[in-house]
């Protein structure tokens, strides 16, 4: 594909290699590219410069801990301000606003589901996270955008289930957004980074 991919090395240093699909262990970046657009990468999603981030906010949009408090502190006050004039969110929603000093161009701000064991309706309010995540991105005319995991940290959501939801909907989504060239799934940490590699792998099927 020869684009080049921002990956972080062992101690977390940035590090850009100029081949997609990379053997992760020659080039000790965690990432790969796969043909379909899809970007999974670990990493700090404030740093990624792609034409809007996602943060995985609460129903106030006025900041929180996790990734919410870094976008907020990495954007500067005016993101709190913006939001203020959003009137909050409900969950599985999904609203914008420019992303000040981020290198992102915008942040979509979506609310996650509570995890409560599964049987309340949590899968299909994460794939509305990440649908109507990509449906605001695309009526702005974006063509690139990064997904934290959503709802699997404070929210509870578990991981290697929330990675699933997350990938398919996405590859859903794809099919009918011509205009998105690159989503990236930014993972905190290995396991997220695994979860995530595990659920596109088994999404496109053998061999693809
Ligand atoms: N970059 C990328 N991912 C991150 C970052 C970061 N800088 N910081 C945290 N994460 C990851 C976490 O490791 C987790 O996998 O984001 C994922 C979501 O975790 P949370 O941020 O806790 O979000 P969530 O589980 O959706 O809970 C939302 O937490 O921060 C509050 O205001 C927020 O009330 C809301 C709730």
């Amino acid at each position: 594909l020869g684009q080049s991919v921002i990956g972080f090395g062992k101690c977390g240093e940035p590090a850009t290699c100029g081949v997609a699909g990379l053997d992760r262990n020659t080039a000790g970046v965690s990432n790969r590219v796969m043909p379909e657009r899809i970007e999974i990468v670990e990493g700090d999603i404030t740093t990624l410069n792609v034409d809007a981030i996602v943060n995985a906010a609460n129903k106030t949009l006025l900041g929180g801990g996790g990734v919410d408090g870094a976008i907020h502190r990495a954007a500067g006050p005016k993101l709190r301000e913006a939001c203020s004039l959003l009137d909050g969110c409900a969950t599985g929603e999904a609203k914008i606003t420019p992303g000040f000093r981020l290198p992102a161009r915008y942040v979509i701000h979506t609310v996650g589901p509570i995890w409560g064991g599964g049987e309340r309706g949590e899968d299909r309010l994460l794939a509305s996270c990440y649908a109507n995540s990509l449906a605001l991105a695309v009526g702005h005319g974006l063509s690139s955008i990064a997904f934290p995991s959503i709802s699997t940290g404070a929210y509870g959501f578990p991981p290697p289930r929330a990675a699933h939801v997350a990938v398919t909907t996405v590859l859903a989504g794809l099919r009918t957004a011509p205009a998105l060239k690159r989503v990236v799934f930014c993972c905190f940490g290995k396991d997220s980074l695994v979860h995530h590699d595990t659920a596109l792998a088994a999404a496109l099927g053998p061999g693809k």
